[in-house]
């Protein structure tokens, strides 16, 4: 952070002199750091005063794009030669005294100040009314120059965010008399102000890379009380705040007591909206309905109350006004509503204001609160990891990622494992850490249920895996409806669950139809959203990279799908029954030559998909027709002689979708049967690993099996981490626990690459490959949605 002391060289101008340099006069001004959402807010008043103003930023905003159209020169780099022409430099707190732009001014002798000394000299040309506090500054001085506004006070404001219902962060009004700041008390910068009138809402330990103790906080707040002209309003609620500003003369108090000069009764906090009734001293004012919940915020409602009421602002007015009253972004921000999912963005980042938001989030009545939680700045986390540790305790499920420095440099040992554990050893069950944060959607995603609050918190860029998980959350309830209540949807199911080898990431949206008309219509609606599609049966043959698949992927299972009927010595049975259930209903029915499919892990999509075969007979031997969904998802009935079929492949179903397929057994006896299945029973046992494996990997050359080849090459054994190739047959790689896609592959390529060099054979995979490739694979526990 810059300090004070490096830029001791710049010349300040005198207060009054810059106020009215400022305000009465036009001038070339450039800003350095324009893009931050305070800069911007100063740039907008600039432009609005008639200045020429330009601005230099690493990044470009939004907030930048708007400023260009309103007249701002920007620069995406901070180049001295882009300001040689200003009057005057204002710098924010982020930026470094070796900064080109402040040095050139440095060296120039050219005004430099602070963001927060040109908001107090602009302030002082107005009747300033400074909003300041630890938490819900943003929100109260928006509030606030809402309902001066709708008061027809025609205020000027200055708010640190976007403020949809204001319109911009800043404002000049030509008309007015008032103007409302937030003060940022982050860099002890509200000792610049001379207000008339300051808003105390709340006072307690933060900023400690700044101030080295709560008395150092209380004495910058005591100048600014000192410096204010007016009146002071504080809330009485909080102690801090209480003890330092009870003791100045001119104090208007608000808070829940009866002690307090407004006050708030019969208070009412309901999904979305609290309901209170105000008085004032004995007198009662009238009912309140405000329209941002929580009850920190009817609080905040009752300092604007107190505020605007002693400026005049007749009661009706303010209360319209307050009704009307939007969040500011990311305040309680809701992202995505159904009545299955409530999603909701917030700032929140010290542990009070998290309290005060999981309470929130907990009063609107949600079956669960889950919580994603990116800690900001290493110093804030270390000095508070303790009350961290306490303060998710209203959240059933929190998923911790690391911390976003913001403008510092790590602490060693200062992690969001940290901060997981303190939770955790505060007794919570459900925490868990996520070092990557694009991944935090993910979990979260995964352990959706119908009925859940998701809440992202934090102050860095945690809001946008909101914002992915909203996204997706759109398309996951439009699979839900297709697949009504019967089927399943799940967000991000981590694909190892659902393949025999236990590797690989998540299918972004994992759908379970239960019927042939769900299936068509979910080709359909993926066709029409331009989405991936891809069916997994039982997963037996597959390995799927870590970076899970893209799309909706389709599992085919229950209800129709695991349907099997036996007519005569026909067998039909839906793409979800298992090849072994084939084999054993067969032997009920008395019917011969199916025996072989007892030794096949897959089911039937996936038997037909690859043509399946063990015990020297493959699943089109016995197939006599088949029953597919084409891409437009319409239905098709063939027979086995229409069909092209070859070894371990079978074209149609590569952009088809099977649905069904009727088998033909012969008639035997039962004996004969059972000593079939014995037999196949007896040479898997004997040959075949029982490990987690995806059965054969390579298809087997014609000049010799793929598992004899690998035997003669002296691979048995061999592994990359935890995938290694089975002691009992050289063709399965078996998984030893945890392994993963990128281990598997690697080992495939170290054999295909010997059997090259070493026999001149070129292996090829049996076992299908697909999916993203990146490490790792996605959350922990699942619920459906
Ligand atoms: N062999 C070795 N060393 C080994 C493995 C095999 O010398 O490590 C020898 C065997 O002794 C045998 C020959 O290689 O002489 C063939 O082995 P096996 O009889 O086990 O048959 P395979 O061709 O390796 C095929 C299917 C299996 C099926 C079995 C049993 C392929 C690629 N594999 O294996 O199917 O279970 O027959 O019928 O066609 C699968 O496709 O996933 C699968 C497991």
């Amino acid at each position: 952070m810059t300090k004070e002391s490096d830029l001791s060289e710049v010349p300040v101008r005198p207060k009054d002199e810059l106020a009215k340099f400022l305000t009465r006069e036009t001038h070339r001004i450039h800003l350095i750091g324009v893009a931050g959402s305070g800069m911007s807010g100063i740039a907008g008043l600039l432009i609005q005063l008639g200045h020429t103003v330009s601005g230099s930023d690493k990044l470009e905003s939004q907030e930048t794009k708007r400023l260009e159209r309103l007249g701002l020169k920007f620069f995406q780099q901070h180049r001295a030669e882009n300001a040689v022409d200003a009057d005057l430099v204002i710098y924010s707190s982020a930026i470094k005294a070796e900064n080109p732009i402040l040095k050139m001014a440095r060296e120039a002798g050219k005004p430099a100040v602070r963001r927060a000394e040109a908001l107090a000299a602009i302030m002082s040309a107005k009747h300033g009314i400074l909003i300041v506090g630890m938490h819900g500054k943003t929100t109260t001085s928006a509030m606030t120059a809402h309902v001066l506004r709708e008061g027809g006070l025609h205020p000027s404001h200055y708010v640190g965010a976007e403020i949809p219902i204001l319109g911009t962060n800043s404002h000049w009004d030509h008309q007015g008399e008032y103007f409302v700041a937030e003060g940022d008390e982050s860099d002890g910068t509200i000792a610049l102000y001379h207000p008339e009138h300051t808003l105390v809402l709340n006072i307690e330990e933060e900023h400690l890379d700044f101030y080295p103790d709560l008395a150092a906080i209380e004495k910058v707040f005591r100048q600014l009380l000192g410096q204010t002209s007016g009146k002071i309003f504080y809330c009485a609620d909080e102690p801090n705040a209480t003890r330092i500003c009870g003791s100045s003369g001119r104090v208007i108090c608000y808070g829940f007591s009866d002690e307090s000069d407004y006050r708030a009764v019969e208070i009412d906090l309901r999904n979305f909206e609290s309901r209170f009734c105000v008085y004032a001293g004995k007198a009662k004012l009238g009912e309140v309905t405000l329209s941002v919940p929580g009850e920190h915020n009817v609080r905040n409602a009752l300092g604007v109350i107190a505020l605007a009421s002693e400026l005049g602002v007749p009661f009706e007015k303010i209360v319209t006004a307050l009704t009307k009253f939007r969040h500011a972004r990311r305040r309680f921000e809701i992202k995505y509503d159904s009545p299955r999912f409530l999603l909701v963005d917030d700032y929140g980042h010290h542990p009070t204001e998290i309290k005060a938001t999981l309470k929130t989030a907990r009063s609107v009545g949600r079956k669960r609160v889950l919580t994603m939680f990116q800690p900001h700045r290493y110093s804030r986390t270390k000095a508070f990891r303790k009350e961290f540790g306490q303060a998710f305790d209203e959240a059933d499920r929190v998923v911790i990622t690391d911390i976003y420095g913001s403008s510092e440099s790590p602490i060693p040992g200062v992690t969001g494992q940290m901060i997981a554990d303190e939770i955790a050893a505060h007794g919570h069950r459900g925490v868990s850490y996520q070092p990557r944060l694009d991944w935090v959607h993910r979990d979260i995603g995964n352990m959706l249920d119908s009925g859940d609050l998701v809440l992202s918190l934090g102050a860095g860029n945690i809001h946008e895996q909101l914002s992915i998980l909203a996204a997706d959350l759109v398309i996951a309830e439009n699979l839900k409806e297709i697949v009504g209540q019967d089927g399943d949807v799940r967000l991000y199911e981590p694909l190892a669950k659902h393949t025999t080898l236990r590797v690989g990431g998540p299918a972004q949206f994992w759908v379970q139809p239960r019927n042939e008309q769900t299936f068509a219509e979910l080709i359909r609606f993926c066709r029409r959203e331009n989405l991936p599609l891809f069916v997994i049966g039982r997963g037996s043959n597959l390995l799927v990279r870590d970076g899970g698949l893209r799309g909706v992927v389709v599992h085919p299972s229950g209800g129709d799908f695991n349907r099997i009927d036996i007519r005569g010595h026909e067998i039909t049975a839906g793409a979800g029954v298992k090849l072994k259930e084939i084999a054993y209903a067969a032997r009920s029915a008395d019917l011969s030559g199916l025996e072989w499919m007892e030794g096949i892990p897959g089911a039937v999509g996936g038997g037909l998909r690859m043509n399946a075969g063990a015990m020297g007979s493959q699943t089109f031997e016995n197939v006599i027709s088949i029953r597919y969904l084409d891409l437009e998802g319409n239905p098709h009935d063939r027979k086995r002689d229409e069909l092209e079929v070859h070894y371990r492949h079978f074209p149609l179903l590569e952009s088809n979708f099977a649905v069904s397929a009727t088998f033909r057994g012969t008639p035997s006896n039962r004996e004969q049967i059972e000593a079939r299945l014995n037999e196949s029973q007896e040479k898997r046992r004997t040959t075949q690993p029982i490990a987690k494996s995806a059965g054969c990997i390579f298809k087997n050359p014609g000049s010799c099996p793929a598992g004899k080849l690998v035997d003669e090459l002296g691979l048995k054994n061999s592994a990359v981490g935890k995938a290694r190739v089975s002691e009992i047959h050289g063709n399965f790689i078996v998984n030893d626990g945890g392994a993963t896609a990128t281990e598997m592959l690697q080992l495939i390529d170290r054999i295909k690459k010997e059997a090259k060099a070493k026999r001149g054979i070129e292996l090829e995979t049996e076992v299908q490959i697909v999916g993203e490739s990146e490490a790792g694979q996605a959350g922990p526990n699942r619920t459906g949605i």
